[in-house]
C-alpha cells in the first residue's frame, strides 16, 4: 500500500545539504547550508510512505502529481520545515535523579570531587540497580518522548549505569524494548566502561569488558536480540586511561562496533590523537583537546561530538570549537541528557552551542542534524531534506528557521508537528 502525505504553503523548507550526496559537512561548507524560500508562493513537500519523494512550490508540486491521490495533507502556511534533530550522545536509562548533586555543583563542587564521594555516575548505578525493569523502561520512554516532542527524530542513546554484565545486558534489553513503545529512532551504544565499579579496579574492569563482556555482547548482537552500533569509554584522569580506552574501543571494534566515545573532557589525555590513530567515528567531550588533536582528527575525519549543555552546568571552558572548524573537524552537537546535565532539547544545545561556542546558527544547525547524523553513521538515511531520504522533519511556525535557535527554550511553543519516517508522531496541541 502506497500512502502520501504532501505538506504544502511552507516559506522556507529548510534541506541542510546542498546537493544529494554529501554525508556531512564541515569548514566553511558548514555555513553553506540548503534553504528554500520564498515570500510569495508556498512550498511544499511530498512523502511517499516512509521517504521524501519531492520538494518544491506548491504548483510544481501539484502540476507534478496532478491526478496522484494524496492520503494526508498538513497545512503548513507560514511555518519552516527543517531536518528532525539528531541527538548524537544521550545516557536516558536510569533511575533516581541527582537535583542535590545540581545544587553542591553550583555552591563550587567538582564533577571529579562528587565522583570521587561516592556521587556522580556512583549514585546513579546504585540507584538503577534497585529500580524495576518497568520502572526503567517507564522513564526511559518517557525521556524519549520529550526528546521528540522537542524535534529529535533519532537518538544515540548509551549503557553506562549497569558497569558490570548482567546489568548492562539489562539495560541493553530495555533500550531494545522502548523501541515499540516510542517512535523515535534509535542508535544504541554500549557504554559498561563509564565508571568503575565500587571495590573493582581499571585494570581489572577492561580485562572484564574486553574479556568477558564483549563477547558475551557479540552473542547477542549476532542472535540479532540486540542492535547495538558503537563501543564507548569515559576515557579520563582517574576513570579508564588511555591505554585501557584503546584495549576496550579496539576490542569493541573487531566485532563491528563503530568506535565512539567521551574523551579530553576535564583533563587532556591524548583521547583525540588515540581515537584518530584507531579509527574513531566520534568523540564526545574535547573541552582538553590539544592542537595536535585537532589536526589528527581534521585528517581522520573524526566527528567532535560538542555537548554545550555540559560546559555550561559544569562551568568549564567550552571546546575550541572555533579552531576545530576551521582545522576541517567534522563538528556535531548532542544533548548528553544524562541525571547530570538534565536537558532533552536540541534546541537548547543550538542555542548554548552559538553562545558559548561561538558557532554561526547555520554551523550549529548543520552539527545538529546532517553532521550528528553522520556521527552515528546514518546520514545516508537521515540529518537532511533531500528526495530518497527518510521523512524525519519538524514543521514549526516561525518568520524563518533561525527561531528555532533564538527563541531560547522556546521548541514547544515553536514546534507544530513532528514527522518520523513520515508518519506524524507529535502535533502541537492547539
Ligand atoms: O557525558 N562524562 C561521562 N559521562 C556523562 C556524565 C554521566 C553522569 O554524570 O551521569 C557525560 O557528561
Ligand atoms: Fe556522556
Amino acid at each position: 500500500m502506497t500512502l502520501r502525505t504532501l505538506i504544502y504553503g511552507a516559506r522556507q523548507i529548510v534541506t541542510v545539504t546542498r546537493n544529494n550526496d554529501e554525508k556531512f559537512l564541515c569548514g566553511k561548507d558548514m555555513q553553506a547550508i540548503g534553504i528554500i524560500k520564498s515570500d510569495v508562493v508556498g512550498l511544499s513537500l511530498m512523502i511517499e510512505n516512509e521517504n521524501i519523494i519531492a520538494i518544491g512550490t506548491d504548483d510544481d508540486i501539484a502540476r507534478q502529481f496532478e491526478g496522484i491521490e494524496v492520503d494526508k495533507k498538513i497545512d503548513a502556511s507560514g511555518c519552516c520545515i527543517l531536518p528532525g534533530f539528531v541527538d548524537a550522545h544521550t545516557h536516558p536509562i536510569w533511575a533516581g535523579d541527582r537535583v542535590h548533586e545540581y545544587a553542591k555543583k553550583l555552591a563550587g563542587a567538582t564533577y571529579m570531587e562528587i565522583m570521587r564521594e561516592g556521587g556522580g555516575i556512583g549514585f546513579t548505578v546504585e540507584k538503577t540497580k534497585l529500580a524495576t525493569d518497568k520502572e526503567l523502561l517507564v522513564s526511559l520512554v518517557a525521556r524519549l518522548k520529550r526528546m521528540l516532542q522537542a524535534g529529535t527524530t533519532h537518538v544515540e542513546c548509551k549503557t553506562g549505569y549497569g558497569l558490570e554484565w548482567s546489568d548492562e545486558l539489562r539495560l541493553l534489553k530495555l533500550l531494545e524494548q522502548a523501541r515499540s513503545h516510542v517512535s523515535i529512532g534509535i542508535s544504541i551504544t554500549y557504554c559498561a566502561a563509564h565508571a568503575i565499579p565500587k571495590n573493582r579496579t581499571a585494570e581489572e574492569m577492561t580485562e572484564d569488558i574486553v574479556n568477558k563482556q564483549i563477547k558475551a555482547l557479540k552473542k547477542f548482537i549476532d542472535s540479532k536480540e540486540i542492535n547495538v552500533n558503537d563501543i564507548d569509554v569515559f576515557c579520563e584522569k582517574g576513570v579508564y586511561d588511555i591505554e585501557q580506552s584503546r584495549r576496550i574501543l579496539l576490542a569493541g571494534k573487531e566485532i563491528g562496533l563503530g568506535i565512539n566515545f567521551h574523551g579530553d573532557e576535564l583533563n587532556y589525555t591524548g583521547s583525540a590523537e588515540m581515537g584518530a590513530d584507531i579509527g574513531a567515528r566520534a568523540i564526545s567531550h574535547l573541552e582538553c583537546i590539544s592542537d595536535d588533536g585537532i589536526r589528527a582528527m581534521a585528517s581522520a575525519k573524526t566527528f567532535a561530538v560538542i555537548l554545550p549543555h555540559t560546559g555550561y552546568l559544569l562551568r568549564i571552558e567550552m571546546p575550541p570549537v572555533r579552531r576545530m572548524i576551521d582545522a576541517g573537524v567534522p563538528v556535531a552537537l548532542g544533548t548528553d541528557a544524562n541525571p547530570n546535565a538534565f536537558s532533552s532539547a536540541m534546541s537548547i544545545s543550538m542555542n548554548l552551542a552559538c553562545v558559548l561556542c561561538h558557532m554561526s546558527l547555520e554551523e550549529a544547525l548543520v552539527a545538529a542534524t546532517i553532521n550528528s547524523a553522520a556521527a552515528l553513521g546514518i546520514s545516508d538515511k537521515y540529518g537532511s531534506l533531500e528526495v530518497g531520504k527518510k521523512a524525519d522533519l519538524i514543521i514549526c511556525r516561525c518568520p524563518s528557521w533561525e527561531h528555532i535557535i533564538y527563541q531560547f527554550g522556546d521548541h514547544t511553543h515553536l514546534i507544530l508537528y513532528v514527522l518520523k519516517h513520515g508518519a506524524i508522531v507529535y502535533v502541537k496541541a492547539k
